[in-house]
């Protein structure tokens, strides 16, 4: 039997622990040969899970930098503002990389991130799990046999869904972008890499954007209503009350997502949800938040050869990430209801359809994208152990780009105006 790839987990959290599970299915493939992390409920619970010895379990990253190299690549799970830094690092040590989404914060150290890891010889696969989606993966295989011709618009929507927004964007880690990064590049760097993707080395001539946050704030607050939800008299009226998102959760007996982001260093039962409403971020009011990060913003981009997309993400939705797609070709028009592929054809004017198998193996991750988070660190470890950088979707280069279009977006929204891309949107040519 071969030797499993050895891997670091820099950052115990939610994503560090689900793609870490993979060793437990797979112990013949990966092996967690050490982890990082401040928190020691996290550190702790993934070393006793992967049996990690005491000398390779650390409190912070840097110490892995300062060490020899002890295994053959990292996954990095850290915050948004604290990717650039061990990535740059453990590349520069040697380790092939497994790097979340996004990238970096600015342009500049996703391009930094790039240049070490090229530099260094190391691959580096960016989560963008979409691209890991057996059933979106399809569409790129549909959109480049040719049943829908020449492709001219692609138009593409992210509902994040109402609770889950103020989940993350308004009460959690994602609400404000001092502390992560702004919005569209929090929860949409995924879609525009898509669109990036799906529009199949066209360069991207200008970009525009609008959005903002104009729902939860503090001029919406209700009268009576209370700062924070267990002490709320109108809770009752409201749709983001904390005790409805994640008190009657646990008391359902559902410990998953997402309450069990809430109670970050225990076990969640009524008593520490109970506990982390009383006095965490997650029971403030919607309306009574620190949270400045767009609720809604679109996208409208032009590629060359008259290649148009139109992007919306948006909170206000029932759906949770299900995304939304139809795609417009010369010879038909494809369509994506988070599902399910149509492909309707204008000369026969018959519809095909098209589905995947999303089953993975053993109980391989807990959240609505597993089975692409497990496609994900599948490719990962198969590109490491066969030294195979083909079998990466997100690698470097692309990913840049596509990250580049986000900042791009951004850059239109703040200064309202067009935003002219250069060669990789990379500058502006006028
Ligand atoms: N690909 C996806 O679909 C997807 C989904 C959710 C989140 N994410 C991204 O994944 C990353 C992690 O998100 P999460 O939900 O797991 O967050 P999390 O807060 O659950 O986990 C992050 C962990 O990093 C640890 N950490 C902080 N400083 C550290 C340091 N110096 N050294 C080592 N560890 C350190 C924290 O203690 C925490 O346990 C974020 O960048 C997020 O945007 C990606």
């Amino acid at each position: 039997m071969s030797s499993p790839v050895d891997v670091i987990v820099v950052g115990a959290g939610n994503r560090g622990e689900n793609y870490s599970g993979y060793a437990v299915i797979f112990p013949d493939r990966m092996r967690v040969m050490g982890i990082a992390d401040p928190r020691d409920f996290a550190r702790k619970k993934l070393q006793a899970r992967h049996k990690v010895s005491d000398e390779n379990t650390f409190n912070d990253w840097r110490c892995i930098a300062e060490r020899e190299k002890f295994a053959d690549a990292v996954l990095i799970c850290t915050p948004d503002r604290l990717h650039k830094d061990p990535a740059v690092a453990l590349a520069k040590k040697g380790y092939h990389v497994l790097l979340e989404k996004p990238m970096a914060v600015t342009e500049e150290d996703c391009t930094e991130i790039v240049e070490a890891c090229i530099q260094s010889g190391v691959m580096l696969t960016v989560c963008h799990v979409l691209r890991y989606d057996l059933i979106i993966h399809r569409i790129k295989g549909l959109i480049d046999s040719g049943v829908i011709g020449d492709v001219f618009h692609i138009q593409h929507l992210e509902p994040v869904g109402f609770y889950h927004f103020a989940h993350s964007f308004v009460r959690g880690n994602w609400r404000n972008e001092a502390e992560s990064s702004f919005a569209l590049l929090a929860k949409s760097c995924h879609d525009l890499d898509l669109i990036h993707h799906w529009a199949g080395g066209r360069r991207c001539i200008k970009v525009s954007s609008f959005g903002s946050l104009s729902y939860f704030t503090k001029e919406n607050k209700p009268a009576n209503a209370a700062d924070r939800c267990l002490d709320c008299r109108v809770e009752g009226d409201c749709a983001y009350s904390a005790k409805k998102i994640y008190l009657d959760q646990v008391k359902r007996g559902g410990v998953g997502w997402p309450v069990s982001v809430i109670c970050s260093n225990s076990v969640p039962d009524i008593e520490s949800v109970t506990e982390a409403l009383r006095t965490g971020p997650y029971g403030r009011c919607v309306y009574e938040c620190d949270n400045d990060v767009c609720s809604n913003q679109v996208v409208n981009l032009e590629f060359e050869g008259g290649l148009t997309a139109a992007f919306t993400m948006v909170a206000f939705t029932e759906e949770i990430c299900l995304r939304k797609t139809s795609i417009h070709g010369s010879k038909g028009e494809l369509s994506y209801n988070g599902s399910e592929i149509k492909v309707f054809d204008f000369l026969t004017r018959k519809t095909t359809k098209y589905t995947a198998d999303m089953r993975v193996p053993g109980n391989f991750g807990t959240g609505g994208h597993s089975s692409a988070d497990y496609h994900l660190i599948d490719s990962f470890i198969a590109a490491v152990k066969h030294k195979d950088p083909s079998r990466i979707r997100s690698g470097p280069k692309e990913t840049l780009a596509s990250h580049k279009l986000v900042f791009a977006a951004e850059r239109s929204r703040l200064e309202n105006r067009v935003v002219y891309c250069g060669d990789s949107c990379d500058g502006e040519s006028q």
